[in-house]
């Protein structure tokens, strides 16, 4: 396709960096990899830019974008005030994969923030998409770049796939390296409140942070309560097929020769049990069962530490069970 340019991840050429930053300052979309995911940018301070995002992904327009920002100085300047906590988990944290919730200044457009008093801000880590903050020097509003509903795509091939023309650019560096979207914290709660596990762990911050609390709705901690908010959409990460989730591997094969026994189409994620790797491929594991059209998806779930747990949560999002079975 000729809107995809193909760059090095870690070392990308400047010419493509500037085509890219020449588009997002045009108020064009262009989707870029971060360490987490593919996202699908637009320059957040132009409300007609950030309306493309959502008319290309389809998006409902109440759920609210993270903006990426080239640094700490760059978001302190959406902030409305200064949040000691928020210094300390950017020194910390950033660049990385933790999005951090904050009150938003006025120059942060309610398009972006789906009209909330508050905005999220990610300083990613990717060598592709630090150089094209810096190159085009303005903050990026970007969500996955996904079909609004699909797994979140880790390939540029993913995004092409559900977004195809609807974007102006996709700069394709390969595969992501964490494969599994970052963790938002919400510090306008007191405790803080993770809504989103994801690739900074809840270990991690606890590093940081005294007390933290998990809003309703995420992964298997607070099962069948209410959903917390935005993003918090059970069936979020489906893919087509039904998915079923097993803890041992002795109840996952008894499943399998039940339903091959029933001649079922069997997909099964394959999980080395290392919960990285499964973080990794899981999303791609997700498209390609249902490129092959298979009845139904088997996976073990990791256990529900490091970044395992917020692998339990995307299963548990893709197999559209109330978290917490
Ligand atoms: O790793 C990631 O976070 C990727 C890359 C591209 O940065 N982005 C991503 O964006 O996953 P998205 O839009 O797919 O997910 C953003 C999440 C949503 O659950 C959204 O509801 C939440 O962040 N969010 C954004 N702004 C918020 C706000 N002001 N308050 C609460 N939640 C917010
Ligand atoms: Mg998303």
């Amino acid at each position: 396709m000729k809107n995809v340019v193909r760059v090095d991840p870690q070392n990308p050429a400047r010419a493509a960096i500037e085509r890219a930053a020449e588009l997002l300052r045009a108020g064009r979309l262009v989707a870029f990899p971060t360490e987490t995911v593919y996202g699908l940018g637009a320059h957040a301070l132009d409300p007609q830019a950030v309306r493309r995002i959502f008319d290309a992904k389809q998006r409902p327009d109440w759920d609210p974008l993270i903006v990426h920002v080239r640094d700490v100085g760059m978001a302190r300047k959406l902030m409305k005030r200064q949040l000691p906590q928020f210094d300390l988990l950017a020194e910390r944290f950033w660049p990385g994969a933790l999005t951090l919730v904050v009150a938003k200044s006025g120059r942060v457009p309610d398009e972006v923030t789906a009209r909330r008093p508050t905005v999220a801000l990610r300083m990613p880590r990717h060598p592709v998409a630090a150089a094209l903050l810096t190159i085009a020097d303005l903050p990026v509003a970007a969500p996955s770049a996904n079909r609004f509903g699909r797994p979140s795509p880790t390939r540029a091939e993913h995004v092409v796939e559900d977004l195809r023309d609807r974007v102006d650019l996709i700069l394709d560096a390969g595969p992501t390296t964490l494969g599994v979207e970052s963790t938002v914290l919400d510090l306008t709660q007191s405790p803080p409140a993770i809504l989103r596990p994801g690739g900074v762990s809840r270990e991690e911050l606890q590093t940081v942070l005294g007390e933290m609390r998990i809003a309703p709705g995420v992964s298997d901690e607070l099962a069948g309560r209410g959903l917390a908010g935005p993003g918090m959409t059970l069936k979020h990460y489906a893919p087509r097929a039904p998915v079923e989730l097993f803890e041992t591997n002795e109840q996952l094969e008894k499943r399998v020769l039940e339903l091959q026994g029933q001649g079922k189409r069997v997909g099964m994620v394959v999980n080395s049990m290392d919960a990285a790797v499964l973080a990794r491929t899981l999303f791609a594991q997700l498209r390609e069962l249902d490129a092959q059209a298979v009845d139904v998806i088997l996976c073990i779930l990791p256990a529900a530490e490091g970044i395992g747990w917020a692998v339990r949560d995307r299963l548990f999002r893709a197999a559209g069970l109330p978290v917490g079975k």
